[in-house]
């Protein structure tokens, strides 16, 4: 079970503060949007690319992004641990999750609330994590939504019932009162923004939740 607290809740003007507050997490998520794929615009390559120098912790960039094709590999690129793109903007997902993955990086697929899990089925053996998003990508701060959750499940039995190793993260809106309940239907890797960063006491946040996910770990 992994935390993964999302960057985009930080202070934007001290990042390097910021990681240093979430040093017991597994993970940094890093949220990259580009007012196309996703109505609002956050950070791009250059200020990943001085994150991944300075953070002490693993980079987990979450590329929300409509050229997948053409970005992706750029972070990889980078030293980054792991790549996530979305199956809505790749045209060719199984080359660009082997480039990924023949540069370095660990290689995600994510899926937003609305696209049918089907959609990425084919894809799991190419994979390392599949991200189910919990929100419409875009904002942090929004409350999950519900009908995602079934997501979980299907996707951990279909991962199971073919013996794959591939992660489940759940993204958006992941709380001390939900938390429990994605581990009990099979999500390993939680991403949270506003649950750790809009506390004064952030490892003590994601100590909280990671004792939580694990209590009911499926
Ligand atoms: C939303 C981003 C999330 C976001 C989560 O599009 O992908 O990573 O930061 O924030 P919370 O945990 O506040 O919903
Ligand atoms: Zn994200």
């Amino acid at each position: 079970m992994s935390i993964h607290p999302s960057i985009l809740s930080a202070d934007f003007a001290n990042l390097q503060t910021e990681l240093d507050s979430i040093s017991n997490a597994d993970a940094v998520h890093v949220d990259v949007m580009d007012n196309h794929f996703v109505p609002n615009l956050t950070i791009g390559l250059p200020v990943v690319k001085r994150l991944q120098e300075v953070s002490k912790l693993p980079l987990d960039v979450h590329l929300m992004i409509t050229d997948a094709d053409r970005w992706a590999p750029e972070y990889a690129e980078l030293g980054v641990a792991s790549v996530t793109f979305h199956i809505e903007a790749a045209k060719d997902p199984i080359t660009l999750a082997k480039r990924i993955r023949d540069i370095g990086s660990q290689v995600a697929v994510a899926i937003k609330p609305g696209t049918p899990l089907e959609k990425v089925l084919e894809l799991l053996p190419a994979i390392d994590m599949l991200l189910i998003m919990t929100v419409e990508p875009g904002f942090g701060g929004q409350s999950l939504i519900l009908e995602t959750v079934d997501k979980v499940s299907e996707a951990k039995s279909s991962i199971r019932s073919r013996n794959l190793e591939v992660i489940i993260q759940v993204d958006g809106g992941v709380t001390e009162s939900n938390i429990a309940q994605l581990a009990e239907r099979g999500a390993d890797s939680f991403v949270a923004g506003s649950a750790v960063f809009n506390f004064e006491n952030r490892a003590l946040q994601i100590e909280k939740l990671r004792q939580l996910s694990r209590a009911h770990q499926h």
